[in-house]
């Protein structure tokens, strides 16, 4: 297959690329605008593939996605502004990237159709946030959709985008809602990442409240493997939820990240609580279970690996917080953190 995987040069979106030309030998092109958290060093090991091809560009750009159709049979859409607290700074351009962009995508696809030359399908993919928080049980795919964050809002109006191009002009389009990942070359913004880098250069570990909130761990090449049967088998018109096969409240991970690097348990701090946080997530994955799919990688394996990861490739992150990311993490931590 020919995919046009947008959002590829980020975290999940160049773990599902590797994973598609190597496993599924397919051809992927990847368009990105590269943010701050897209980077061509996802690429260093598949660069020079012949199935492979970068263009850069924006999703909200028509010229651009008309540029990077040719040949393609799927839009694999994974690009996004995709971090919470970033967002409750500054929405707008999470506002742009998943209302005005999915809809540009989405019009290119419709128009393909409209000219009877040939019927792309679509993927957007999507997150367990567009539910809000759940204090027992799983979300199906059909709970109330209920987000609490302008990421996870702005996310929300995309995947209805997506249901209403469905609906309207027969786009064969899927959603595939994932739970919170982690793995090689995320940005170290998140969780997992922030807290293994923080502790390999001992610094404090920020845990927001009392870190009793609960997340539903799965490894990025778990979700793109989910994804990959999503494209491959999933009815049209239909959401998939993925998720992993742990759950975890953030206090645990961060001592298990502790106890993985040899750090102390005296840089923990508590700091002041993100506005809105969600408490817990949790999905329930068994219709993307109906199609074959199922996690691999458990959650206390999968940790030590991304720890061993880090800790094995300053090249990819030194350049990262030497850069931008410093003046973030100031703005972010600086009055809070001592
Ligand atoms: P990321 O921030 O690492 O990567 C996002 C990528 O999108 C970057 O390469 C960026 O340059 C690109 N991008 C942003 N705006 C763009 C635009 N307007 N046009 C083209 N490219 C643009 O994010 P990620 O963690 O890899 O997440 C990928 C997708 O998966 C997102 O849609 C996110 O909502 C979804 N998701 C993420 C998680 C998670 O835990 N990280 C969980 C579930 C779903
Ligand atoms: P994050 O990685 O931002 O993902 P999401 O908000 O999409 O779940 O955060 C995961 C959890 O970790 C969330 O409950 C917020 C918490 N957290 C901290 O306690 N400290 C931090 O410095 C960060 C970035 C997150």
């Amino acid at each position: 297959m020919k995919l046009l995987v947008c959002g590829g040069a980020g975290f999940i979106g160049s773990n599902f690329t590797r994973l598609r030309l190597r496993e599924n030998g397919d051809e992927v092109v990847v368009l990105d605008k590269l943010t701050y958290a897209g980077r061509e060093e996802n690429f260093h090991d598949f660069a020079g593939d012949p199935g492979f091809r970068f263009v850069h560009g924006a999703i909200e750009d028509p010229q651009a996605v008309a540029s990077v159709l040719e040949g393609c049979e799927i839009i694999v859409n994974f690009a996004a502004e995709t971090h919470v607290d970033r967002s409750i700074a500054e929405p707008d351009a999470f506002v742009k990237t998943h209302a005005l962009g999915t809809y540009v995508l989405l019009e290119a696809a419709r128009t393909l159709k409209g000219t009877g030359e040939r019927e792309l399908r679509y993927v957007q993919v999507s997150t367990d946030e567009v539910y809000g928080s759940i204090e027992d049980g799983s979300f199906s795919e059909s709970s109330p959709l209920r987000p609490s964050s302008p990421y996870s809002a702005t996310k929300t109006g995309a995947d209805l985008l997506v249901q209403g191009y469905f609906h309207t002009y027969g786009l064969p389009a899927v959603i595939c809602r994932g739970s919170n990942n982690y793995g090689p070359y995320q940005y170290p913004e998140k969780l997992i990442p922030l807290m293994i880098l923080n502790a390999l250069h001992g610094d404090p570990l920020p845990v927001y409240g009392d870190g009793m909130q609960v997340r539903n761990w799965i490894h990025a090449t778990d979700f793109g493997r989910a994804i990959g049967h999503v494209l491959e088998h999933g009815a049209p018109g239909e959401v998939y939820n993925a998720g992993g096969p742990d759950e975890c409240p953030n206090i645990e991970v961060v001592q298990r990240i502790i106890e993985l690097t040899g750090a102390d348990e005296s840089l923990i701090e508590h700091v002041t609580d993100r506005p809105g946080h969600d408490r817990r997530y949790s999905l329930s994955s068994e219709k993307v279970r109906a199609l074959g799919w199922e996690p691999r990688v458990r959650f206390a394996e999968g940790l030590e690996q991304t720890v061993a990861w880090y800790r094995d490739n300053p090249w990819w992150w030194e350049p990262i917080r030497s850069g931008d990311y410093r003046a973030y993490y100031e703005r972010q931590y600086g009055r809070t953190l001592a």
